[in-house]
């Protein structure tokens, strides 16, 4: 029987001889990269037995697992979403068991770790997003042997220049926003395309970038109608007939709240949000008297096949994960900063959200190329501490 008082501790019973694997959160392009590179990793360097767990943490405290083999993840590099099926509403210290149907929320991570030894698993990769990872730490702080993978759509947890999956989403959204540029062009339209993110502005910034977004309006600088309405006429006079405008999920105006779509009780993060497209839609066309449409790009975004840039990055991640296991270098997340692949402490990562600075260059080189992005040149020119910029 496991429990705060009696810590897990395989960790200190010898050789590493299993290790276990589950995706949790949203699914993301790269994960079957990461589940690919672990397996073939920890088989082939180490010669560890490795243990696929379905549906998240769900699979820990359902008992739903399966032996993975060289062979059960060949051909799954391309693959979009996971073969290992994922959750992003299981918290094993908030829980409540599907038989009891919107029963009470209850602490079950010590059945978790009981089940974890009873697997006889010696580590345990996560690979996924704050949620996760948090999840992860709290299970580090009980003894269990953990390593963390960052992944996730959103690109907003700290310690890692990049995770997994944005890459492809930026370019899912780029790829939808292109073909929403040409039907925005022969009808002379505002179109505003609403992209995911949560309470980052990442993906709607760098799709919006890539794909000649006129008005990007992110989560770390709520937006004034007025000034939208005003960017937008003024390139009307200045001959341009359609704008792109594209909104993260997580933009608000000024004094506003968040959009929410929907709350899900038993989630780690229970705000799902949604609905800020449809609502600035109506308030543009209002304003400007320009016929205006609402294109929600929503889970186009992280389904379908990784880039090539996300299958690499996910497998140099899952092959350091496997070495920090076989070292028993526990409690830690791989990361990426700059070229290489390093680790840092989950506590340290647990909890944050990484979001875009404002003195960021990206915002910077969207600013000097005419996107409007509601920050004022005074401010931005504090920020990035040139004050030339202010009368340029
Ligand atoms: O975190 C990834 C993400 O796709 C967010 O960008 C989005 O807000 C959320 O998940 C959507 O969650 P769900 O799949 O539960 O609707």
């Amino acid at each position: 029987m496991f429990s705060d008082s009696k810590p897990f501790c395989r960790e200190t019973m010898g050789r590493i001889r299993r290790v276990g694997i589950l995706t949790g959160g949203g699914d993301c392009p790269g994960l079957n990269a990461v589940i690919r590179a672990v397996t073939r990793a920890a088989i082939l360097q180490y010669g560890f037995e490795v243990l696929g767990i379905q549906d998240g943490y769900l699979g820990l405290l359902l008992d739903k697992t399966r032996g993975l083999s060289g062979e059960d993840v060949a051909g799954i590099l391309g693959l979009g979403g996971t073969i290992l099926g994922t959750s992003n509403r299981t918290d094993p210290f908030s829980f409540s068991p599907p038989e009891e149907k919107n029963g009470p929320l209850r602490d079950y991570s010590d059945l978790l770790l009981r089940n974890v030894e009873r697997l006889k698993l010696d580590a345990l990769l996560c690979a996924g997003g704050d949620g996760t990872l948090t999840i992860a730490d709290r299970l580090a702080g009980k003894g269990l042997p953990v390593i963390g993978i960052p992944k996730t759509i959103d690109n907003d947890l700290v310690g890692t220049d990049l995770t997994f999956g944005f890459d492809t989403a930026v370019s899912n959204a780029s790829e939808a926003m292109d073909k929403i540029h040409s039907t925005a062009q022969s009808h002379h339209r505002i179109m505003v395309v609403e992209t995911m993110g949560r309470y980052a502005g990442w993906l709607a910034l760098m799709s919006g970038l890539a794909s000649g977004g006129d008005v990007i309006l992110i989560p770390e600088i709520p937006f004034d109608l007025s000034n939208i309405a005003r960017a937008i006429l003024k390139r009307t006079r200045l001959g341009h007939r359609f704008s792109i405008v594209v909104v993260a999920e997580g933009a608000r105006i000024r004094g506003g709240a968040l959009v929410v779509k929907k709350r899900i009780k038993d989630s780690p993060d229970p705000i799902r949000l949604g609905g800020i497209g449809n609502w600035l839609t109506e308030k543009i066309e209002q304003m400007t008297g320009i016929e205006s449409r609402v294109s929600v790009l929503g889970h186009l975004q992280r389904g379908g096949s990784p880039t090539s840039f996300d299958r690499n990055l996910a497998t140099r991640f899952g092959v350091e994960a496997i070495h920090l296991t076989a070292r028993k270098r526990f409690g830690r997340m791989v990361s990426l900063k700059g070229q290489n692949i390093t680790s840092i402490p989950l506590e340290s990562i647990a909890g944050k959200t990484r979001i875009i600075p404002l003195d960021s260059p990206w915002l910077r080189s969207a600013r000097d190329i005419g996107i409007h992005l509601e920050i004022y040149k005074w401010l931005f020119a504090l920020l990035v501490g040139d004050l030339q910029y202010m009368v340029t």
